[in-house]
């Protein structure tokens, strides 16, 4: 009776949560009193019990326990006081299905993490993580690996594909809306990898040198933000070190950031292979996942050693196992129990991913509005990128089997740390099809790109020729530049010179170089599309859909204008590297130090504090309409807030993102908000945008205060992070608060 009517009471509040803010303190001292009154009930085993569990697959399916599906890992739980056991599945794109652990499952593939963020949409955020959770609920599990948000500090990390772009205000604003979005499904999201984990060599050694100071401007801040705004059940920490010590027993990270400054009421988990102690729980860890992995079961038996030697307090199990619990309650986990096997409306989610994919292609040139294609164009040849099959994909445990399955597999990688997972593959609507069924009057030839001088040759005699260009990507490699690579660059220079009128499709995981550029009139950035990629690049490219989408991340000019020319560990001996990025540690494995000179300049910071020219800007965005701002008011003092009228002066409705950014004395330009009008041709709109003054102001560590000084600060509203278009200034008084 009292779980039904606190339930009763927990629903109620959830759904009244909206208008009533003081019932949020209610829902949280809910979950609080709950976790009490089970913890209070459980034995020392039963609390241990939820601190540790094992990689799924690792497991024989005769000792697993009831019901759990296999998936990344799982939780137990106390069926006698109904705390459910957790079942967790990856990740940020779509209810993963590594190695085909699932014989044959599919799920629905969003578009890639920068694709979102290329939509600058944190609703569209929130609407496809709700589609993910509510497949990973349907399948059998309550608890999605979801939130990766570090930030893209080098354009070759092989995780950027998973991410949301280089600047902590607009990935913050996403993840959180991505984590709300999952978690409106009663299951339990997570935030990851806290911290620093911009990289992928030497992922499990390296140690990552930042003073707090740009640390919590820039990662951390993104992090912040997407708490605040997604309110995850649990953290995942990062495999790296931080200052020498590792994410998941670094006290700094896990409990004086997150639950003393940011008050924090979930739990801690591992990266899978991330533990390194059972010390690491009086740290802040809560939770060893895929314990297999770590060699050691160091939150169960060795925990429990450790207590008995006195190295660890009993009372540290209880508050763990209360932070679990906490998360289990206050997400509605244990009141809202699974029901595998429920029915998915695959088209209705494809529609989701559909609008994902459209709203994040990057118009990045269109010289004499080549694009849309003219109803005229007859004959249209398309070149390479297994555009006859799919869309690609990025490789590793975010990975999803798309509807439809995968097409045309090959391992991801040869040898090293990712050889053992990586697939590469094309899934979804192939942009071939899509093509020919919006052009049902022109005809339509494909090449797979391989022999130049042919696809040079049938260029030469279309009026059209659309190259579709790609570049894999994974995780636990990162890559060793940014050419597009695979003979590519020839390809495209040799197409756009048999005719002038050449489209590329960039479907990459990361920024790329393009040498060709200047002779290509029209260029996509499509990423990787997800599930009905094929059909939203089809959809643009004839003009049924108008681009919106802006860069989240710079595309550099050269390797050379990066604060790292060389990827830091690069260069490493390829044993040792081989050896360390594997899970776990050889003995004596000694890792290596990253830096990053940009600090909190990440991105178009660093471009702006060395005047370096990008390629492509962040923020850069293309449309089929024009868009005219005017009318700038900027108020001053304790909040900046700036208004400017959108106008769309051209000939078509479309969406614009204008983008207010405000440089201090003596420092980097910062973006403190955006917009995302979408008008009909003539109409006008008003636009308010109020800087978050954390985003402006320096972190004194000493003080461990945010500080901005009284100062007068100088203002645009632009189309992109280099192409200013009002610019107004403002006095900003002095700002001074706690973390
Ligand atoms: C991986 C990833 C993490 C993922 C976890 C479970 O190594 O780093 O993002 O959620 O293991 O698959």
């Amino acid at each position: 009776m009292i779980k039904m009517s606190t339930g009763l009471c927990l629903a109620l509040a959830g759904s009244a949560l909206a208008s009533f803010p003081l019932q949020a303190k209610e829902v949280v001292s809910t979950a609080d009193r709950r976790a009490d009154q089970a913890l209070a009930k459980m034995t020392f085993e039963e609390k241990v019990r939820l601190l540790h569990g094992p990689m799924t697959a690792l497991v024989a399916p005769a000792k697993r326990p009831q019901g759990v599906v296999i998936g990344a890992g799982y939780i137990e739980g106390v069926d006698r006081l109904g705390v459910p056991v957790l079942v967790e599945t990856d990740a940020s794109l779509g209810v993963s299905n590594l190695m085909d652990m699932r014989k044959g499952d599919v799920a629905t593939a969003l578009p890639s993490g920068l694709s979102l963020a290329a939509s600058w949409d944190p609703e569209l955020a929130r609407a496809g993580g709700a589609m993910i959770g509510s497949e990973a609920r349907a399948k059998g599990f309550n608890v999605m690996l979801v939130g990766g948000v570090n930030l893209v500090r080098d354009p070759r990390a092989g995780r950027n594909f998973e991410y949301l772009g280089e600047d902590p205000l607009l990935a913050g604003t996403l993840v959180g809306g991505q984590i709300a979005g999952v978690q409106s499904n009663h299951i339990i999201a997570t935030i990851k990898h806290y911290a620093l984990n911009n990289q992928e060599t030497g992922r499990n050694v390296a140690s990552v040198e930042m003073d707090e100071a740009p640390m919590r401007e820039s990662d951390l801040l993104a992090f912040q933000i997407g708490m605040e705004k997604g309110d995850p059940g649990s953290v995942m920490c990062a495999y790296n070190r931080i200052g020498g010590t590792y994410a998941c027993e670094n006290k700094f990270l896990l409990t004086d950031v997150l639950r003393r400054d940011w008050g924090f009421k979930g739990f801690v988990m591992s990266d899978w292979g991330a533990v390194h102690s059972s010390e690491a729980i009086m740290a802040g860890l809560d939770q060893q996942s895929g314990e297999q992995l770590d060699g050691k079961r160091y939150f169960s038996d060795l925990l429990v050693k450790a207590i008995e030697e006195g190295k660890v307090p009993k009372s540290a199990v209880d508050t763990a196992a209360h932070r679990v619990l906490h998360a289990i309650y206050a997400h509605g986990v244990a009141d809202h129990p699974l029901q595998p096997g429920q029915s998915i409306d695959y088209d209705a989610h494809a529609d989701v991913a559909q609008r994902a994919a459209e709203q994040g292609i990057v118009l990045l040139r269109n010289e004499g509005d080549m694009l849309p294609l003219a109803a005229s164009a007859k004959r249209i040849v398309v070149i390479g990128g297994n555009a006859d099959v799919g869309v690609p994909g990025g490789g590793g445990s975010s990975q999803v089997a798309p509807v439809g399955g995968l097409k045309r597999v090959t391992k991801g990688a040869d040898s090293g740390p990712a050889a053992g997972f990586a697939k590469r593959g094309y899934g979804g609507t192939a942009p071939l099809d899509a093509l020919r069924a919006e052009l049902p009057d022109a005809q339509i030839s494909y090449l797979d790109g391989k022999d130049v001088a042919v696809a040079a040759a049938a260029a030469r005699t279309a009026d059209i020729a659309i190259v579709f260009a790609e570049k894999y990507a994974a995780e636990a490699i990162d890559q060793p530049d940014l050419t597009l690579g695979e003979g590519q660059d020839e390809l495209i220079d040799a197409v756009a010179s048999a005719n002038g009128k050449t489209v590329v499709v960039l479907e990459t995981g990361n920024p790329v170089l393009m040498p060709w550029q200047s002779k290509v009139p029209a260029i996509l950035s499509a990423w990787y599309g997800g599930q009905r990629g094929g059909v939203a690049i089809a959809r643009v490219l004839t003009g049924k859909v108008n681009p919106s989408g802006h860069l989240p991340v710079t595309f550099p000019a050269s390797v050379d204008q990066l604060p790292n020319p060389v990827l830091p560990g690069s260069a490493a001996p390829a044993a040792d590297k081989e050896t360390r990025a594997v899970y776990g540690l050889q003995a004596g494995t000694k890792g290596f130090d990253i830096h990053y000179p940009e600090g909190s300049d990440v991105g178009y910071r660093w471009f702006d504090r060395k005047e370096a020219k990008p390629l492509y800007p962040f923020g850069h965005g293309l449309s089929y309409t024009r868009f005219r701002y005017h009318d700038l008011k900027i108020t001053g003092g304790r909040m900046l807030t700036v208004r400017f009228t959108v106008t769309n002066s051209g000939a078509r409705a479309g969406a614009d993102v204008p983008q207010v950014y405000v440089t201090r004395p003596r420092k980097a330009k910062r973006l403190i908000g955006w917009a995302k009008p979408d008008l009909k041709p003539g109409e006008s709109r008003e636009v308010t945008i109020t800087a978050d003054p954390r985003v402006l102001a320096d972190f004194d560590a000493g003080a461990q205060r945010w500080v901005l000084p009284a100062s007068a600060v100088q203002v645009e509203v632009s189309t992109s992070a280099t192409d200013p278009v009002l610019t107004g200034a403002a006095k900003m008084s002095r700002f001074n608060r706690k973390p």
